[in-house]
């Protein structure tokens, strides 16, 4: 028995996504720059599809999409990038106690170069209050940066009103919509996006690329300074050879991701999850619920169970249920995560809270395994609880 409820951490590559990639390792190898022969020409005729299909997805114009090798590369370049090449008009950056590292790392290089960066509070809900960026914003603003949806607990955040305080502002805003992306729609107009992180891997495509929306019609047009300097790709903003094969995934990810979407699976999950917390709590005493309920990606749930340690938890399920304590990526230092600490939550609720990530293989009968195994592992796990080890 193996369940994965671990969809915020990666999903598996769809077997359509695969069969699209296939072709461009082997057969339609070519580099997509070599346009003088056949094999570039098939090359960039599918990365324009890919790019088509991304761009169709988030309702960009294909050249506004520039391909990367993931989100951190593309929260990277929309960060430095933006910022750096924004810095003679001003040196202030906003942004959010509970973005993910590769917004919030980037943020400190640029302090470390001068810049300064308000990071806005969120409370209990884990939903960021426009009203608090409003406040943050200065004269010498030039970029805010606020994600769609948490990684962690799930929380959607009002963007479409972010956005529209910065454009009011003429200040550059930047979205890292990883996980929002395929999983609720995602909209750059309505929005009011300069800049969007994508990612490839957490939507059903391949690891390893990722995508930085730039809208275009932007005044003054907003140049980035690149990170990667080199041949030229992408109209400069990043150089180096385009990743076919992954191109062409992310592509027929974000066809699928569209479908789906169109299909009812939001409402699918949803439910999934509801029989998930509803089984929980039915089971097992002291459930609580981390951030809102609402508004919440539909596959996500995020609790901490009382008296039961995440990590031992995990542990006594034997590594067959994939879930995630939520507390691993390296901004977390060992104290817990920065989210669950940002949005107030004590030690004891930190070290006992659980990510759960439905996606599109899982159904009712794994939820319901899952409750069961839980119920089983939370005695296990409290027979070894030590208050004084949170
Ligand atoms: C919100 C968010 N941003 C950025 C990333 C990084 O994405 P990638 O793995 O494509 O570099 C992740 C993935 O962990 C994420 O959840």
């Amino acid at each position: 028995m193996r369940i994965y409820l671990d969809h915020h951490a990666t999903t598996p590559v769809d077997p359509q996504v695969l069969s699209a990639m296939l072709p461009y390792f082997t057969e339609q190898f070519g580099n997509p720059s070599s346009r003088q022969h056949v094999f570039g020409q098939e090359a960039a005729q599918a990365v324009a599809e890919g790019r088509a299909h991304v761009a169709a997805l988030v309702g960009a114009q294909p050249e506004e999409i520039v391909f990367t090798s993931g989100a951190t590369e593309s929260d990277n370049l929309a960060i430095r990038g933006a910022a750096r090449s924004l810095a003679p008009r001003g040196r202030h950056v906003v942004t959010t106690a509970i973005e993910h590292p590769a917004v919030l790392e980037p943020c400190r290089t640029l302090e470390r170069e001068g810049f300064e960066v308000t990071r806005v509070e969120v409370g209990p809900d884990g939903v960021v209050d426009p009203a608090r960026v409003a406040a943050a914003l200065r004269v010498d603003t030039v970029l805010v940066s606020v994600m769609a949806a948490n990684n962690e607990i799930g929380t959607i955040q009002p963007v479409e009103e972010i956005g529209a305080l910065c454009r009011g502002r003429s200040v550059v805003f930047h979205c890292d919509a990883v996980q929002a992306l395929g999983r609720v729609p995602v909209d750059v107009a309505a929005w009011n996006v300069d800049l969007m992180s994508l990612s490839a891997h957490k939507m059903y495509g391949p690891k390893g690329v990722g995508a930085l929306y730039v809208r275009r019609d932007r005044k003054p047009r907003l140049r980035l300074q690149p990170q990667a300097e080199g041949g030229g790709q992408e109209k400069g903003a990043r150089s180096g050879t385009l990743n076919v094969p992954g191109i062409v995934g992310f592509g027929e990810a974000a066809r699928l991701g569209a479908q789906a979407i169109a299909s009812g699976e939001p409402q699918r999950l949803r439910a999934l999850r509801d029989r998930l917390f509803e089984g929980l709590r039915k089971h097992i005493d002291g459930v609580e619920l981390n951030g809102a309920a609402e508004p919440r990606l539909p596959g996500n749930l995020h609790v901490s169970i009382e008296r039961a340690e995440a990590e031992t938890l995990i542990l006594s399920l034997g590594g067959s249920i994939a879930l995630s304590s939520g507390a691993a990526c390296a901004e977390s230092e060992g104290k817990g995560s920065h989210v669950l600490r940002a949005i107030g939550l004590p030690d004891e609720r930190v070290y006992t809270a659980l990510r759960f990530g439905l996606g599109r293989y899982n159904d009712a009968a794994e939820v319901d395994t899952v409750v069961e195994a839980l119920a089983e592992a939370v005695k296990t796990a409290r027979s070894r609880w030590q208050p004084a080890s949170s």
